[in-house]
């Protein structure tokens, strides 16, 4: 109850201020086409998104975020397509999107190798995922404590991880970066060190 009903209107509104505003107007630009968005939640992204996007297909667990995002997608000019994973497999074929997108969801995903391979299977070649997400910082000071509260994070957050070291698990995953900044969000760095940029099949 608490992961499909509460957690998403928390995340709404904790992941909807000026800060994240300008990240996800960033990430989003350069997308066009059909785009997968994997961990969709309360489609915080919509009001952002280039005029060249032509689809989205969404994919979120948390069914909720779809209620929550309705106004948003009404709003904007871009058809939204719900769909649901099967088994953890995404029901696309392969080579079938122009761009994947990411925010905020890679900490969460329980197998993420699986999902990361999930994604570089429907992505097109010469498409990229662009991604902004939390993790495992480089200073060792805040990574010990990162790797400490990550336990107490996961029963509050829905699962979610503040040690992934995200750029070396895009890389694991097929993943080249092409275009990387890190970078502590305002607040405390154990949740701010952030990982943005776009990635292609390597
Ligand atoms: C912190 S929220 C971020 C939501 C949104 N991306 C944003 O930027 O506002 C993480 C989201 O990942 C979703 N999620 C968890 N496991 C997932 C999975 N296996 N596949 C796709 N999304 C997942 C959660 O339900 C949640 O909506």
């Amino acid at each position: 109850v608490y992961t499909d009903r509460v957690l998403p209107r928390i995340t709404n509104r904790l992941l909807d201020n000026p800060e994240h505003r300008r990240i996800r107007e960033r990430v989003v630009s350069g997308l066009s086409g059909d785009v997968l968005e994997v961990g969709f939640g309360s489609g915080l992204n919509v009001p952002y998104l280039p005029a060249a996007v032509r689809r989205v297909q969404a994919v979120d667990p948390a069914t909720l975020g779809r209620r929550l995002a309705a106004d948003r997608v009404a709003a904007s000019g871009v058809p939204v397509e719900y769909l649901d994973l099967e088994m953890d497999r995404l029901p696309l074929p392969a080579e079938s999107v122009d761009h994947v997108l990411v925010t905020w969801t890679l900490c969460t995903i329980p197998d993420l190798d699986g999902a990361l391979a999930e994604m570089r299977r429907v992505l097109r070649a010469g498409g990229a995922l662009h991604f902004a997400e939390h993790g495992l910082s480089p200073d060792p000071s805040v990574a010990k404590w990162q790797v400490r509260l990550t336990p107490v994070q996961r029963l509050w957050a829905g699962g979610c991880h503040l040690d992934r070291p995200v750029a070396r698990l895009l890389e694991a995953g097929g993943f080249g970066i092409s275009e990387l900044r890190t970078y502590y969000m305002p607040g405390p760095k154990v949740t701010g060190y952030t990982y943005e940029g776009r990635a292609t099949k390597s």
